[in-house]
């Protein structure tokens, strides 16, 4: 086969620039290692920014977004007993939108099948050399001749590794602790998220609708999730979001839960000749600021407008591409960092970090300026911020 783009990975950057290169007339195959029910059934991130928001509502990707979000104007930092709420559209001037990203990929798909260019799901032996993608399907082995190869497979994909060694400089940083993080059939027990710093470790309260909570746990890096029935969960849980005034945790039946890693990762540049990264396959954030998806949208904003260039002669966009994109990756990076060393607890229990936390913790439901750079940062930067 012959593609202008040939695309790998269906998940947020993948399906989001497929689509942005359909409606500039650019031609495109997409290639999925996993099935549509897998990745639409793969419970991730659930926070969106406003600007993600505009953009897919700009491309006629947001119809159900619209009806089934939950629009939030605040969020509550929780320290010493007691909740501080931060006013986020107050202070920044924009909403933050809760839908499920497994929701947005549905969405996405149905739009991709919609065009009927190719979405080829399950592929295996995925191989990237220059400009072609050779994969197999159904036991046939494929080769896509492309012009450009956008690599939207993820952190554990094979685009990043196809690229020399010698070529990237990775930059990463692993954090002593990870989530674990469960989806319960019970309505939120707060109308908006709680980041909760507690002395026996970070814990986050989210939700997916009004009948779905969203919440996770502060854990050990290596944590088995055996040792984490679902009552401990809930005693945890209740113990870290409690405050002097009370507070009742709704449980119910857990119907999802997972240990994610913490990690702060970035490859530069995110181009190799004409295969350009995006999303996951460049950079990884810890979730703290819940940046992830906005950030690969972000990236192939970026991407799509630089390709359609390309078909018009002129190569500026994508020579300026890992660049452009790493300014917005970096202040993202900086932000998730910032937001995890606050809220999360060090395993070794260090003192003196305790007090610094305790401090910044203060010092920003304290000051309007220090929660004014907290909400611009947490709504997202304009998507041309650079
Ligand atoms: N061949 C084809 N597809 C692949 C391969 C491969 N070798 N390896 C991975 N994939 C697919 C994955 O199955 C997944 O559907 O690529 C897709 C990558 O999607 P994501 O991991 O969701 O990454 P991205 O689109 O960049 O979105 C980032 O997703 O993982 C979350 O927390 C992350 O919210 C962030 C967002
Ligand atoms: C989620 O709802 O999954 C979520 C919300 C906020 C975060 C991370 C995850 O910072």
């Amino acid at each position: 086969m012959r593609t202008q783009v040939g695309i790998v990975g269906a998940g947020p950057a993948g399906l989001v620039l497929a689509h942005l290169l359909h409606r500039l007339g650019i031609d495109s195959v997409v290639l999925e290692n996993q099935t549509r029910e897998h990745i639409e059934r793969r419970i991730r991130a659930g926070v969106l920014e406003h600007g993600t928001v505009d953009l897919l509502t700009e491309i006629g990707l947001a119809e159900r977004l619209h009806k089934e979000r939950m629009v939030h104007h605040g969020l509550e930092l929780l320290f010493d007993g007691e909740g501080h709420r931060i006013p986020l559209t107050e202070l920044a001037g924009r909403e933050i939108s809760i839908y499920g990203q497994h929701e947005l990929v549905k969405d996405l798909v149905a739009a991709r099948l919609a065009t009927g260019r190719p979405l080829v799901f399950s592929v295996s032996d995925v191989a990237v050399s220059d400009r072609l993608v050779e994969y197999t399907v159904d036991g046939r082995r494929e080769s896509l001749e492309c012009d450009i190869v956008a690599g939207c497979d993820g952190y554990h994909g094979v685009c990043r590794p196809s690229i020399p060694a010698g070529a990237l400089q990775v930059y990463e940083r692993d954090y002593p602790y990870a989530w674990l993080g469960i989806l319960a059939r019970t309505p939120p027990s707060s109308e908006e998220l709680i980041y909760a710093y507690h002395e026996r470790g970070f814990a986050l309260h989210s939700m997916r609708s009004p009948q779905i909570t969203r919440l996770y746990l502060q854990v050990r890096p290596d944590e088995n999730l055996d040792g984490w029935p679902d009552e401990r969960i809930w005693t945890e849980l209740q113990t870290r979001l409690s405050r002097r005034r009370g507070f009742h945790l709704a449980d119910g039946p857990i119907l999802e839960k997972g240990v994610t890693a913490m990690r702060s990762f970035v490859v530069e540049p995110m181009r190799f000749g004409r295969l350009f990264l995006a999303g996951d396959a460049a950079h990884i954030v810890p979730p703290t600021g819940a940046k992830g998806l906005n950030l690969a949208v972000a990236d192939v904003a970026v991407l799509a407008t630089a390709i359609a260039d390309f078909y018009r002669g002129d190569e500026s966009g994508l020579n300026a591409y890992s660049e452009r994109c790493l300014r917005r990756v970096w202040r993202v990076q900086h932000f998730s960092w910032w937001m995890t060393s606050m809220l999360h607890r060090p395993p070794d229990g260090d003192p003196f970090s305790h007090r610094l936390q305790l401090s910044q913790l203060r010092y920003v439901v304290g000051s309007t300026a220090a929660a004014t750079s907290l909400a611009e940062n947490y709504v997202g930067l304009p998507l041309d911020w650079t």
